[in-house]
């Protein structure tokens, strides 16, 4: 099946490719104070356990993408990431408006993730697409200061 969903700014979401491992780790480093190695998103890319989706132009330069974890009917959003020149646009949105989309053809009826409670953007983004908060984790992501922050788990049903 062909999957292909529209996005602003003329670009697309659609699965990623191994080839795109590249690129979603530099977007992801732009975005993380940790960023992850280009093998890392070649395992993850390679696996149907965790699909991944990128936001792109007609010539695949890649704007952002999407990265998720299935368990039986559960999901969990590894991250997501958009460049910063793409930033405000919608591709953050249009990008999880796709992995919805995908996910019901898929078992998952609930998609949980946990971001920084001080990650006004992101919060704000999932808010928005009917996440709420359903726990917190003190201390879980270290700052490049030294400092621990807080996690928010959030969840949403889907279907
Ligand atoms: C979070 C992120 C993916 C959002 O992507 P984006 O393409 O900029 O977001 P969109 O343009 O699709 O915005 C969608 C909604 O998110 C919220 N939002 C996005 N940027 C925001 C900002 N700077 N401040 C407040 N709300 C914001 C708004 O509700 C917005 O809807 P609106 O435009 O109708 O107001 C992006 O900022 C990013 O890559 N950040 C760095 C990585 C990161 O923090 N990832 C999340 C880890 S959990």
């Amino acid at each position: 099946m062909l999957k292909f969903w529209m996005a602003p700014g003329g670009l697309h979401v659609e699965p990623a490719e191994t080839g795109d491992a590249k690129e979603m780790a530099r977007i992801h480093g732009q975005s993380f104070y940790r960023g992850w190695p280009s093998s890392d998103f070649i395992s993850f890319v390679e696996d149907k356990a965790s699909p991944a989706y990128v936001a792109c132009d007609a010539r695949r330069r890649i704007a952002g993408f999407a990265l998720i974890r299935m368990v039986a009917d559960e999901a969990e959003l590894l991250t997501i990431a958009v460049d910063p020149k793409w930033r405000g646009k919608g591709v953050g949105r249009a990008l999880m408006d796709a992995v919805f989309a995908d996910l019901m053809l898929s078992p998952v009826r609930r998609m949980f993730l946990e971001v920084d409670e001080q990650n006004t953007a992101a919060v704000r983004l999932y808010e928005t697409l009917g996440f709420s908060t359903i726990s917190s984790r003190k201390g879980y992501y270290a700052r490049p200061d030294g400092s621990a922050a807080t996690a928010l788990v959030m969840a949403r049903d889907l279907g």
